[in-house]
């Protein structure tokens, strides 16, 4: 299986890294400034550190674990052209000053300017680091809202990402990255307000479905059983 690439060896990068490598998945991973690669590489079965370059050509999709920022600024013009038909996975949630004059909702739209020729799917962030590194030890998991304009990209995210024991929801186009992205503030503001932290976490409910697998079964019965004039007669 060709590995999975991660970009960053942070907080998120390192809880990506090890949920993909706990799940069976091959990571080849990059640092930054602080060459901390090799040691997150040595912690994580099948994991590798590589140059980003490496990581960009030899990665079947490429996470995304940097900020805006660094993306745009130091990422993307170093890997864009390495990465043309790849998946790229936006995990980023914007600064404040991030958008401003930009003619984009989302950081999710403004990152695809920078990688033209790949499709970008927005998912994972609405899940802190240090839960997401609970989720790979059995901790509960929740859903993640992914965003995209390419369907059989965001239909691979969804495989992976299910793989590794989380619940996923497509909410769209990229365009709905902004709302995703509003989510993960809400989640945040909510945690803060309720004295949860980090402990909060956005779970979708499918009601027509808890419908028809539970009580709610016997809406879907056949039409023929609501016909009372018959049963009447
Ligand atoms: N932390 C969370 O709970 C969380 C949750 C959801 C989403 N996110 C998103 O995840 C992204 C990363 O956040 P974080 O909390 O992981 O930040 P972080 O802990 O500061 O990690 C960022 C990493 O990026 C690395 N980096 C900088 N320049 C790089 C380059 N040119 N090439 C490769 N790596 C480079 C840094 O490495 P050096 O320090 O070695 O330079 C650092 O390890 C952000 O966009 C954030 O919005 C974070």
């Amino acid at each position: 299986m060709a590995p999975m690439g991660v970009v960053g060896c942070g907080a998120m990068g390192t809880a990506v890294a090890e949920l993909l490598g706990h799940g069976g998945f091959p990571v080849l991973l990059a640092g930054g400034r602080r060459r901390t690669a090799e040691r997150l590489a040595s912690t994580i079965p099948g994991a590798t550190a590589a140059p980003l370059e490496t990581v960009a050509l030899e990665g079947q999709l490429v996470i995304l674990a940097t900020s805006l920022e660094v993306s745009r600024r130091e990422i993307a013009p170093r890997i864009h052209d390495h990465l043309v038909g790849k998946v790229v996975v936006d995990v980023s949630n914007p600064a404040p000053a991030d958008l401003i004059g930009s003619a984009h909702d989302s950081a999710g739209e403004m990152l695809a300017e920078h990688f033209p020729k790949s499709p970008i799917v927005k998912a994972l962030n609405c899940v802190s680091a240090r839960r997401l590194r609970m989720i790979a030890h059995g901790g509960q998991a929740p859903t993640v809202p992914i965003a995209g304009d390419d369907l059989a990209a965001k239909q691979c995210v969804t495989y992976i990402l299910r793989r590794l024991g989380l619940d996923v929801a497509d909410a769209g186009s990229l365009r709905t990255s902004k709302w995703i992205e509003g989510l993960a503030e809400l989640l945040r503001s909510l945690g803060s307000e309720e004295g949860l932290g980090d402990a909060v976490g956005f779970r979708l409910l499918r009601l027509d479905q808890v419908d028809r697998t539970s009580a709610g079964r016997a809406a879907i019965v056949p039409a023929d059983r609501y016909d009372f004039g018959k049963e009447q007669g």
